[in-house]
Formats: structure tokens, C-alpha cells, sequence
């Protein structure tokens, strides 16, 4: 399966390259860099200008496809996906849509599932909503916000028959390896939120993120290698060649794809 990225329709030159001008009162500010003073986190502070045709995307569609991340709250529920997505069916969570290139593929690949985008990037997210408003396609739903406090808050135990993980930011410095998105934590996190049989599927084409991701995912005693090819899988996990993969393999960079499944 191939796609180019940069999957949104609308006009992608922002309207300011510098400032996002006119903040939603239901958005949340762009993020600032929290090395050193408040819990690390696996995403840069990156600015999120809009274009016009984005924002106006944006303000059409996301109050209908899209939330915000929830804090950890007493008694809060789970996200009812059944009522957002408007039935009954799979659920599969990408962790890092980026612009959307893989969501939108993989979307219209599997009609039957249904899939939430977590990005903390908005333009990425806008992109994202220009592609679903042209497809004019019903199995997309979009959280900004941390993928983390998604999984931690707004996902029942047991309730994801996948979660995607695609080039997550590999953070090569060795300083900065806790800032990795998979570590034993997340993904005993992701373990506990799919049900039994439900895929992790990690890409990346960072070698020394590869083997941590392959020994962190091994050790989870919640989960175990998927044969790829050989047993049935609830989702496909044929993904689409996206312009920052391209790139990696370019730069000679190889892939590696790492799938598990729930016991
Ligand atoms: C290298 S990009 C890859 C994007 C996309 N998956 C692709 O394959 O093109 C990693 C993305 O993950 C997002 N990200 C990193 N940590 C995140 C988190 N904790 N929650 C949500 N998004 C996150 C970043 O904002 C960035 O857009």
C-alpha cells in the first residue's frame, strides 16, 4: 500500500508562519517545551499555524470528530466510542497520527473498524480533518492531546482490538531515551487497554529504538508476538509508505515493523 503524505486537501500554507493568530476558546495552547520542570514527555513544543481553508476545516468539523485530551478525574467514564463513532464496531487507537498520511489509509482500507487519531500536533490534526472532509469518510475520530493521559483516562481496560504505533520520535540522545513513547510503562498500559487477541503494531527506523521497543514489547507478560501471515489478526497491519519513511529509507535507513497480540 503506498500514500503520499500531506494527506490534507486544504491549502497547507499557513495564514502566519509564526503565530497561530485566533486560538478556539475550546483549544489548547500551543505546548511548551516542559524539559526540566514538569513530567517529560515524548512530543516537542511545536508551533501549529493554520491555513484558512484548515481553520475553517477545523472550526466546521472538529466539534463533531474531535476532543480534547481529559485529565485523570474521580468517577470519570470512560469515552462511550460506541456513541461517538455511532455503532458498534473495533475500535483501533494510532498513538502520533502525525498528518494523518497512515489513519486515512488504513481508514479506508478497513471500513468495518474504526479508528482515534492521537496527535498533540494541531496542524497535523487539521490535516488530518481536510483529508476525512474530501474521502467523506465516518471512521475517523481525532484527540489532541497526550496519548498517555488518552490511554490512562478516556479508554476502558480490554476495549481496543488495536493501538498504532508509527514512527514514534525516537529521541536518540541518551538523555533524552526517557522521553521514548514505548517504555515498559506504556506499554503495559496498552497491554491492559486491548482485548484479548487485540495488535500492537510499532514501525519505526531508528535501530536502537527498534531494539528497545523489541524488548520492552517481549517482556510484557501480557502480550506475544503476532505471526504475521501465519494467524488471524482482528486488524491489518498493512500500513502505507509515508514522505518521513521515504525519507528514513533514503537516508538508508531500514523499518522495522514490530506486532503483538493480547493473550
Ligand atoms: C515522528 S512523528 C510520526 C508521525 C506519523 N506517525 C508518521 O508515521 O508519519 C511522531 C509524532 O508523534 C507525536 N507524539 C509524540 N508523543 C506523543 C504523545 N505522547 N501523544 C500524542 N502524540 C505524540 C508527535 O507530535 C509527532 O507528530
Amino acid at each position: 500500500m503506498h500514500a503520499h503524505t500531506g494527506v490534507g486537501l486544504c491549502p497547507d500554507a499557513p495564514v502566519d508562519s509564526d503565530a497561530d493568530p485566533s486560538p478556539e476558546p475550546h483549544d489548547m495552547p500551543d505546548l511548551p517545551d516542559m524539559e526540566g520542570y514538569l513530567p517529560t514527555t515524548s512530543f516537542r513544543s511545536r508551533r501549529s499555524a493554520l491555513s484558512n481553508a484548515q481553520r475553517e476545516t477545523w472550526e466546521r468539523l472538529w466539534p463533531e470528530l474531535g476532543m480534547l485530551a481529559l485529565p485523570r478525574a474521580p468517577h470519570a467514564q470512560p469515552l462511550d466510542t460506541r456513541a461517538w463513532f455511532g455503532r458498534e464496531a473495533p475500535v483501533v487507537l494510532e498513538v502520533g497520527s502525525g498528518s494523518g498520511t497512515s489513519t486515512l489509509a488504513m481508514a479506508q482500507a478497513e471500513p468495518g473498524i474504526d479508528v482515534i487519531a492521537v496527535e498533540v500536533y494541531k496542524r497535523g490534526l487539521a490535516q488530518l480533518l481536510c483529508a476525512i472532509d474530501t474521502a467523506k469518510i465516518n471512521n475517523i475520530r481525532l484527540i489532541r492531546g497526550n496519548a498517555v493521559d488518552v490511554l490512562d483516562n478516556m479508554i476502558a481496560p480490554a476495549s481496543l482490538s488495536g493501538v498504532r504505533v508509527f514512527f514514534p520520535d525516537p529521541w536518540p540522545k541518551a538523555r533524552h531515551h526517557k522521553r521514548r513513547f514505548l517504555q515498559p510503562a506504556t506499554i503495559a498500559l496498552i497491554a491492559d487497554r486491548l482485548l484479548p487477541g487485540g495488535v500492537l503494531h510499532a514501525a519505526t527506523d531508528h535501530p536502537g529504538y527498534a531494539e528497545h521497543i523489541a524488548a520492552v514489547g517481549d517482556a510484557e507478560p501480557g502480550l506475544v508476538r503476532a505471526g504475521v501471515g501465519t494467524e488471524s489478526l482482528p486488524i491489518s497491519v498493512r500500513r502505507p509508505t509515508t514522505k518521513y519513511e521515504t525519507k528514513a529509507q533514503e537516508a538508508g535507513s531500514a523499518v522495522t515493523e514490530l506486532i503483538w497480540r493480547r493473550r
